[in-house]
């Protein structure tokens, strides 16, 4: 396992993004129990500015709104925080200007799962307005092939399926110094 923090690379963050429900927030966790990195949880930063929930955020002021806020802070947390884990949104990717920041301040790794796992994953609250219609697989289904040409601009595509948050971080870690080492900024 490569966890070692060698000089390529080691001021560059670890960005997850994926769709909701894909285990972003676990393995951010685990990537800065690895490394000992701090965590930056976009939606949290997101939350603590407008004093508010997501899903509050979404019923006052709308979804806009909301994406002008997220390029603020996706922005905001990549310029500021070096060799930190940050945790996306999972619709960071949609606006290139959010993806232009994140992508220069560190290696981009995209989580995925099939539907039901996360439908399963996303049903045990009630988090995500996106996902507050009648057929929320349907609904997953539908955004995630409008997104599939969004989230293929990120660095490395990883597979979630049965593997543990541990098991993810590992092999996000594996990926990274190789990628970082081809950055000429990190060397
Ligand atoms: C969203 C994902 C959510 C949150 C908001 C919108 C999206 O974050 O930012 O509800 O558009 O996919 P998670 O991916 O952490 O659930």
């Amino acid at each position: 396992m490569a966890t070692s923090n060698t000089s390529a690379g080691s001021d560059l963050n670890i960005i997850l993004t994926g769709f909701m429900g894909t285990g972003k927030t676990s393995v951010a966790r685990e990537l800065a129990h690895l490394l000992g990195r701090r965590v930056i949880d976009l939606d949290t930063e997101i939350e603590k500015s407008a004093g508010m929930s997501i899903t509050e955020i979404f019923r006052k002021f709308g979804e806009p709104w909301f994406r002008d806020l997220e390029t603020r802070t996706a922005r905001e947390n990549a310029r500021k925080k070096p060799a930190a884990i940050i945790s996306t949104g999972g619709g960071v990717v949609l606006r290139s200007e959010n993806m232009e920041a994140l992508r220069e301040s560190g290696i981009v790794f995209c989580l995925q799962a099939t539907p039901e796992t996360i439908l399963k994953r996303t049903s045990s609250n009630n988090e995500r307005p996106l996902l507050h219609v009648e057929d929320p697989l349907g609904r997953i289904r539908d955004m995630l092939s409008a997104r599939a040409p969004f989230y293929s601009v990120c660095d490395s595509m990883i597979d979630t399926e049965g593997k543990s948050p541990r098991q993810i971080a590992e092999e996000i870690l594996e990926k990274f110094w190789p990628l970082a080492e081809k950055r000429p900024s990190s060397r």
